[in-house]
């Protein structure tokens, strides 16, 4: 009998995978379920049904901290947002697949399992890493049988696996943000009904009074809320609760997988969304026009990587050494208006700030505009020069 260790969720497809692996792969099943600040219910339910199908042990890994700090921060420091998509499943999947085989090698197994289907990306960012951190085999019971989700729920009644209550949706959540995937939402003319949301109040619910926030940043990562300090967990958890009631942080795309299919995505990113642009108005008086350019090819390169599961490619470290660097002047604070699902950035300061308000004033004589003269008579001069030979006419 193999050893397998299984990334456990509760979820459909994890579930039957447990009774799959037993049945068809004759193994011996350990589950593991890593918390990276999905609610409460999803880190209980998994270890009560573990307990109900009889694995031969599970686990709960906690990996909050880690998550926000190595990961979150990270991603928030690089503004990685992959086609509108602020990465919050992609991220965690590294982190996951790092604790399954960490826990493999103390088990002595000799594979691990996932339940991911072949039509999806978290197969790459799984597989991505369990091959770079070991020579352990790797199972996909619902990739290998081709399974449909029907067939999966069939199967799971016909062995008594105990489903969550009637989920329509595939839903993913952690810290950074709620996946929302399946059923009529695969149809990209339907708009998302009022009940796939659980994080963000509809702008009709929102307060009808604006709230007026303060993030301070320092090095580039959110350290208090209107001058309350607070650990990275937290801070990520009252964003997300904050902006989530004034409504903000839904998104509806269609994405581009790694295999090239494009999917119907819908997301409630609230915090992201607040600590991103908060994030880009504090670099915006900070860097330097070069810099702010450079970021933004930075950016695109990190989130392609973490959306395609390359965590342990050297350039996302070679990236995080460059950004490490710039952001230790990303250190002040940024003033936020949320109301009804707007947010606007409504004041910024730092101590590294290249903003100069006495240079650019309207008022100042110091900067004496006369000697600008110059620089501007031969700003345009190859633009002149080619309307007046090539466009004579
Ligand atoms: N499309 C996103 C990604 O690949 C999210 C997938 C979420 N999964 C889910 N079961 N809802 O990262």
């Amino acid at each position: 009998m193999e050893k397998v260790v299984l990334a456990f969720s509760g979820g459909l497809d994890t579930s039957v995978c447990i009774k799959l692996l037993e049945e068809k792969y004759d193994a011996e099943v350990i589950t593991a379920c890593v918390d990276v600040g999905q609610p409460i219910e999803e880190i209980e339910r998994p270890a009560l049904v573990a307990n109900k199908i009889k694995v031969s042990k599970h686990y709960t890994i906690d990996a909050k901290e880690e998550f926000a700090t190595e990961f979150i921060f990270r991603a928030l420091r690089a503004n990685a947002v992959y086609e509108g998509y602020p990465l919050s499943t992609a991220l965690a999947r590294p982190l996951i697949a790092m604790k399954i085989v960490e826990l493999a090698k103390k088990e002595g197994a000799t594979a691990i399992a996932h339940g991911c289907t072949g039509k999806g990306n978290d197969q790459f960012r799984f597989e991505a890493i369990i091959r770079s951190m070991s020579d352990l085999d790797i199972i996909a019971p619902i990739r290998d049988l081709n399974l449909t989700r029907t067939e999966e729920m069939e199967y799971a009644k016909s062995c008594g696996i105990p489903l969550p209550s009637d989920k329509l949706y595939s839903i993913d959540e952690n810290l950074w943000g709620r996946s929302i995937e399946g059923d009529i939402l695969e149809n990209p003319t339907v708009e998302p009904p009022e009940e796939a949301f659980s994080w963000t109040n509809s702008t009709y619910d929102a307060p009808d009074e604006a709230q007026i926030l303060t993030i301070q940043f320092e090095n580039g990562v959110p350290v208090a809320i209107d001058r309350a300090k607070m650990f990275p967990v937290k801070i990520i958890a009252e964003c997300n609760r904050i902006a989530g009631l004034h409504s903000i942080g839904r998104i509806d795309i269609i994405e581009d997988r790694i295999i090239g299919l494009k999917s119907r995505e819908n997301y409630e990113v609230p915090g992201a969304i607040l600590l991103i642009t908060a994030h880009k108005a504090l670099e915006q008086i900070t860097l330097t026009r070069n810099e702010l350019k450079f970021c933004e090819y930075i950016s695109e390169t990190y989130s392609e990587l973490i959306y395609n599961g390359l965590w342990h490619e050297p350039l996302r470290e070679d990236l995080d050494t460059i950004i490490d660097n710039m952001q230790k002047r990303v250190t002040g604070n940024v003033r936020l208006r949320l109301h009804k699902g707007n947010l606007r950035v409504v004041g910024r300061e730092s101590p590294f700030s290249l903003y100069s308000q006495k240079t650019v004033s309207f008022e100042d004589k110091e900067m004496d505009q006369r000697e600008i003269a110059g620089m501007v008579k031969n700003y345009a001069l190859q633009a002149a020069l080619y309307n007046k030979i090539c466009k004579k006419d």
